[in-house]
């Protein structure tokens, strides 16, 4: 498998969007809007979800480092500035504890469901914090999960695992939830041809065992 990846902007959408309504619209409908939305604006009808969300693309308001696998997007990770990803979880344990918001927060992944395990979530965060520093660089915050040595269903790691950005060089700053902590990295600006190191590279695929998961988004 060789993967590219592409910044989400009005070129990529189409192939997001496929990714996407390949999922049904992934949860029932979200159009990975939920994160940018105004925690205090009240509810907003899952029917202009997608119409919402295209508008962001195309007007630059939405950020994500898409993975592609030949002409096809397989996932992304998803990326902005703190006004741009509000409506974060955990927010009130969040903002109980905050002293500075970051530049950018990383909020969400998602992978085609036949090509989870193969390290894709980890090419695209990498992606992510490439893009990040080419737009300037500065403070990233995340919010994974910590699952540590367990199995879970993976539409709870929908932020990421911690492992995943331990990795990757964040450092833990505080927990916000039982199993989700805030995690930090200064990221420097892009000052030439340098990328993070792995980046674009995938793990090999491990065999498959069935894993009844087909029904997950
Ligand atoms: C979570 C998800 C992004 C992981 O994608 P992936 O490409 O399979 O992840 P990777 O292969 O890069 O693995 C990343 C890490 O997550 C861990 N992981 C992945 N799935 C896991 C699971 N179900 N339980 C525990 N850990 C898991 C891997 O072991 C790996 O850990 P490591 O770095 O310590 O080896 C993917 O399962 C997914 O898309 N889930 C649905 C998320 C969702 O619903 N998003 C909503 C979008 S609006």
């Amino acid at each position: 498998m060789t993967l590219t990846s592409k910044p989400l902007d009005s070129r990529t959408w189409p192939a997001f969007a496929r990714l996407v309504e390949k999922h049904n619209g992934i949860f029932g409908g979200c159009w990975c809007i939920s994160f940018h939305l105004d925690p205090e604006g009240g509810r907003v009808p899952s029917k202009l979800y997608r119409k919402m969300k295209e508008e962001r693309v195309r007007e630059g308001r939405a950020h994500a480092a898409l993975v592609f696998d030949g002409k096809e997007a397989v996932g992304w990770c998803q990326f902005g500035p703190a006004a741009e990803l509000p409506n974060i979880r955990s927010r009130k344990a969040y903002e109980a504890g905050l002293e500075e918001l970051p530049d950018w927060r990383i909020t969400c992944f998602f992978v085609d469901r036949e090509r989870r395990g193969d390290g894709i979530a980890t090419v695209a965060l990498r992606e992510a914090l490439n893009m990040i520093a080419q737009l300037g660089g500065g403070t990233v915050e995340a919010y994974p999960e910590d699952y540590t040595g367990q199995r879970v269903s993976s539409s709870f790691l929908c932020s990421g695992t911690l492992g995943m950005f331990e990795k990757a060089g964040f450092t833990r700053a505080r927990k916000i939830a039982m199993h989700r902590w805030v995690v930090a990295q200064d990221i420097p600006r892009y000052g030439g041809t340098e990328k993070l190191a792995g980046a674009a590279e995938p793990r090999k695929p491990r065999a498959r065992k069935p894993t009844g998961r087909a029904r997950e988004a």
